[in-house]
């Protein structure tokens, strides 16, 4: 009788560290020139090993009639993560991430994406950089943007307040840069989304 109600215990907390964990995540609240009111989405995946953040359009242009404050778009988003279980922390970034967007250019057009993460309390911050070089037709996808090794930041115990931003900046070589046309974009085809890693652990004892 002991014998098979330690196994059910020792089932139960095998099966925690396996997934029971439940992660909640709540955005509380966004600003930015890149992600106006309502066009977002925000989510972390059942397991927890990946956060989308998806904007609806990075509104970037370059060229004729363009000002510099339409090279260069950002947005920073607060999130509050918890956990069901006691004693879980989360690894952000631990394996990098990937990045889909939209942004066609020219040759000589280049286009260099970042973001940053960093939890509330906390003043080490991760960091992934690339730069993506015209010509670009539409779209773009970056997988495993790697920066630099130990690129990775960790919640408090049970959880914390993450930060995080984005922005992306298009730069020139060429006298008539050209190649994007903002009034005919194909629908539904100009959203951007970063996919971050996620780690859930034991916090250390
Ligand atoms: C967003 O939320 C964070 C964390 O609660 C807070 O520090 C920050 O001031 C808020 N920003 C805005 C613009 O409300
Ligand atoms: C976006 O970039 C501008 C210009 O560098 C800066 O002033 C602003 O604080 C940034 N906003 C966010 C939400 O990151
Ligand atoms: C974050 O979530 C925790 C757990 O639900 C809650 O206790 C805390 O007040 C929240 N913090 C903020 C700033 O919303
Ligand atoms: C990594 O990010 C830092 C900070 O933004 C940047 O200075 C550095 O050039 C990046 N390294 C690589 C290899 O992209």
């Amino acid at each position: 009788m002991l014998f098979f109600h330690s196994i059910a215990i020792l089932f139960v907390l095998f099966h925690k560290s396996l997934g029971e964990v439940r992660t909640s995540f709540k955005i509380l609240n966004y600003t930015g020139s890149g992600c106006p009111e309502g066009t977002i989405s925000s989510s972390i995946n059942l397991d927890t090993t990946a956060l989308a953040q998806s904007f609806d359009r990075f509104p970037l242009y370059l060229g004729p009639g363009t000002i510099i404050r339409d090279h260069y778009k950002n947005c920073t988003l607060y999130a509050n993560i918890s956990f069901s279980e006691p004693n879980w922390q989360l690894y952000v970034n631990p394996r990098s991430m990937d990045v889909r967007g939209y942004f066609p250019m020219d040759v000589g057009t280049s286009l260099r994406v970042q973001s940053k993460y960093d939890w509330a309390g906390s003043n080490k911050m991760a960091t992934n950089t690339f730069t993506v070089q015209g010509p670009l037709r539409d779209t773009f996808i970056r997988y495993h943007v790697d920066n630099a090794t130990d690129n990775v930041v960790v919640s408090p115990c049970g959880g914390g307040i993450l930060r995080t931003r984005y922005d992306a900046a298009a730069t020139t070589t060429t006298s008539h840069p050209g190649g994007f046309d903002p009034d005919d974009p194909e629908p539904g085809i100009e959203f951007w989304t970063f996919l971050t890693s996620l780690q859930l652990s034991r916090c250390p004892t």
